[in-house]
């Protein structure tokens, strides 16, 4: 297993300040609204098996199983304080998710696991060559014909939303987020062999433009990609 922490960006930069993110998130950025557009994009069916990959402190998570509660839901973070917020929060809602600590670019899922995966605001915590690793992963873990969701910062879509993303580089980092100003993301969800690659909407808030996308792992895939 590979657990290199070496570029670990925790939810709000610092470890102090993980018992603030549910706050922000849900205060400053509208949470719920993007979250719940990116469940109902992704046509979740009885029985599918989901991954919500960098869950955090769960709150799509626990969307995602409240809104399709015959989904087989599984959140996996690489933070255990993170995980310890979530793992409370779920046991007050008495859903059926399970939790696991791992790192992202290296899944402790045999291939082929989920029908679907989910990722909010994971990718812009990771090196260029994280995500690409990341991908390759997802891709593996992912059914042929499954899916990828993915909620984070996307190109700034007015000079006042570039200007509020720069306070998101300040605290994560310029060297994770610039690819996803720069509108990258989709570029390296087709790199990684997804098809379909689509930004299904663009959401304005206080730190910058979020968008949405979702691809697709090709129907007739029978090797992961290299
Ligand atoms: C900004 S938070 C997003 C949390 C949640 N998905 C949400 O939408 O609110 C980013 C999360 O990614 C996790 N993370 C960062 N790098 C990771 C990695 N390499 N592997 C697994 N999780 C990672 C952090 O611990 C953090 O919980």
């Amino acid at each position: 297993m590979n657990d290199d922490r070496t570029n670990y960006i925790p939810a709000l930069r610092y470890e102090w300040l993980t018992g603030l993110y549910d706050t922000v998130m849900d205060k400053l950025m509208h949470e719920t609204e993007f979250k719940q557009a990116l469940v109902r994009q992704a046509r979740l069916a009885k029985n599918h098996r989901v991954l919500d990959l960098g869950c955090g402190t769960a709150t799509l998570t626990l969307i995602i199983k409240q809104s399709f509660p015959n989904t087989e839901v599984t959140g996996l973070d690489g933070d255990p304080k993170a995980l310890g917020i979530a793992k409370e929060k779920i046991s007050r809602s008495g859903l059926n998710i399970t939790l696991d600590e791992g790192m992202a670019f290296d899944l402790p899922y045999p291939d082929n696991s989920f029908d679907r995966v989910f990722s909010g605001l994971l990718f812009h915590h990771l090196t260029r060559e994280d995500k690409e690793r990341t991908l390759k992963e997802v891709y593996r873990v992912l059914r042929p014909g499954g899916e990828l969701h993915v909620a984070d910062w996307g190109k700034a879509n007015s000079v006042k939303m570039r200007l509020a993303f720069f306070l998101v580089q300040f605290l994560d980092g310029f060297s994770t987020t610039s690819d996803n100003v720069n509108g990258l993301l989709p570029v390296f969800f087709n790199k990684a062999d997804f098809q379909d690659v689509t930004e299904t909407a663009r959401y304005a808030t206080i730190f910058g433009t979020m968008s949405l996308y979702k691809s697709r792992k090709p129907a007739h895939s029978f090797m992961t990609a290299t």
